[in-house]
């Protein structure tokens, strides 16, 4: 008998997880999203993240286990899947002393120590001399890491579930109880709720502690060379500045802000002014003239991150008598802790279903 699962939602943490558990062919699985790959809608994070991989989970996390569980299969991705449409990239992480204490600064503390975690997790980790520093700033690393171009990932995973048999459907649950009616058999045994920013807004009991920290990018034709940030900005605290370029003709990514409790969905053009300075000043090769005018601008965008107080929640709970995973609130760090998350949702829903069961089917 297989046994039936509903994945709610298709953004990086859905299909990533329904593609880990569609490896179990005892499983048969169907994903429901309102929004899939190829939509672009302010309720929707997945298509607007850079993405690129850059720890940020605290020493002892489920956060840093996840990110650092997740960094090998990025790594074969790139090097086995050209198509998927990820790539390395060298990167450098700056550090200013000035910016100690604010928002930016905490949300990238464990990123740019120079004693960091994930020193022997990427490649080619080293610290940076001083003569290899910018004039502003005072610490910094340089190591390999990747860049994922969501429009070519997210529709690659996509189609991977669809070829190991999942099912895909357009549909908007209110509540859990109606997860089964969603499924091709009528009926679930097992519901993954990986409904991101909503799961502050719909359905049963909301999660309080769901909220949305906003981001606004400037995708532009023009190459850095490097994958770059910078611990903060003059701009204000909840200001940031990073540059990374997409894999197969994907475009530069400039970034950004993360603004707390934002839902603004129109891209501020005062915030895209600064974006796109502050990129050219930190990375110059990107418009050798040194003005904005020189930056091909492709598109302004603006995404909402899932934040969540206490990081990510993986973890079950048995709503009105159908067990439920949850995988939601990556906030900022969806693609880079994604499969760490998948493989421990994949526990969970192991657990519901008969682990044992399961792994006689192997
Ligand atoms: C500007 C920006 C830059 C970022 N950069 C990075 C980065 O460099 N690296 C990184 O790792 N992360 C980055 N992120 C974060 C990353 O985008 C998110 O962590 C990730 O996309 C969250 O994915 P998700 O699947 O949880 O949510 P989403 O992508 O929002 O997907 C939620 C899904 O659930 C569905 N859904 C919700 N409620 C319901 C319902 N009731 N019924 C049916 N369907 C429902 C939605 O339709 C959607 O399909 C960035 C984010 C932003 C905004
Ligand atoms: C899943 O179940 C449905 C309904 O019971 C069935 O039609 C379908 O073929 C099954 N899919 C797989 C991949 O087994
Ligand atoms: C997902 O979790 C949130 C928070 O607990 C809850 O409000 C929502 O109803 C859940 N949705 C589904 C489809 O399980």
């Amino acid at each position: 008998m297989a046994n039936n699962v509903v994945v709610v939602g298709a953004g990086v943490l859905g299909l990533s997880t329904a593609l880990v558990l569609s490896k179990h062919k005892n499983l048969n699985i169907t994903v429901v999203a309102k929004h899939m790959p190829g939509d672009y809608d302010i309720e929707y994070a997945s298509p607007w993240a850079g993405a690129n991989y850059f720890p940020v989970g605290k020493p002892g996390s489920s956060l840093q286990r996840f990110e650092k569980a997740t960094w090998g299969e990025l790594d074969r991705i790139c090097r086995e899947i050209p198509e998927a449409g990820i790539h390395h990239q060298v990167t450098r992480v700056y550090g200013r002393k000035k910016d100690a204490g604010t928002a930016t600064a905490q949300w990238f503390e464990e990123l740019t120590k120079e004693d960091a975690w994930f020193k022997n997790v990427v490649p080619n980790f080293r610290v940076l001399p001083k003569s290899e520093l910018p004039p502003e700033c005072d610490t910094g690393t340089e190591f390999t890491s990747v860049c994922i171009n969501t429009a070519v990932y997210l529709p690659w995973i996509l189609g991977q579930c669809v070829k190991a048999g999942v099912t895909i459907k357009r549909g908007i649950l209110s509540h859990i109880s109606e997860a089964g009616s969603f499924h091709s058999s009528g009926q679930a045994d097992a519901v993954v709720n990986c409904t991101g920013l909503l799961a502050s807004k719909l359905g049963g009991v909301m999660d309080n502690n769901v909220y949305p920290g906003r981001g606004q990018i400037v995708l532009v034709r023009n190459e850095p060379g490097v994958m770059v940030t910078v611990s903060g900005t003059d701009d204000g605290s909840e200001e940031a500045t990073y540059i990374m370029q997409r894999a197969v003709g994907g475009g530069t990514i400039l970034g950004g802000c993360l603004q707390h409790n934002s839902w603004e969905s129109q891209p501020d053009p005062n915030l895209a002014q600064r974006i796109m300075q502050r990129s050219i000043e930190l990375c110059p090769s990107l418009a050798p003239t040194g003005k904005v005018t020189e930056l091909s601008v492709i598109r302004h965008g603006v995404g909402l991150r899932p934040m969540r107080m206490g990081g990510p929640r993986v973890e079950k709970e048995m709503i009105d008598g159908t067990w439920v995973v949850h995988a939601y609130g990556h906030a900022g760090y969806g693609y880079q802790s994604g499969w760490g998350s998948a493989w421990e949702a994949e526990r969970l829903v192991l657990s519901i279903v008969g682990q044992g069961e399961v792994r006689a089917k192997l």
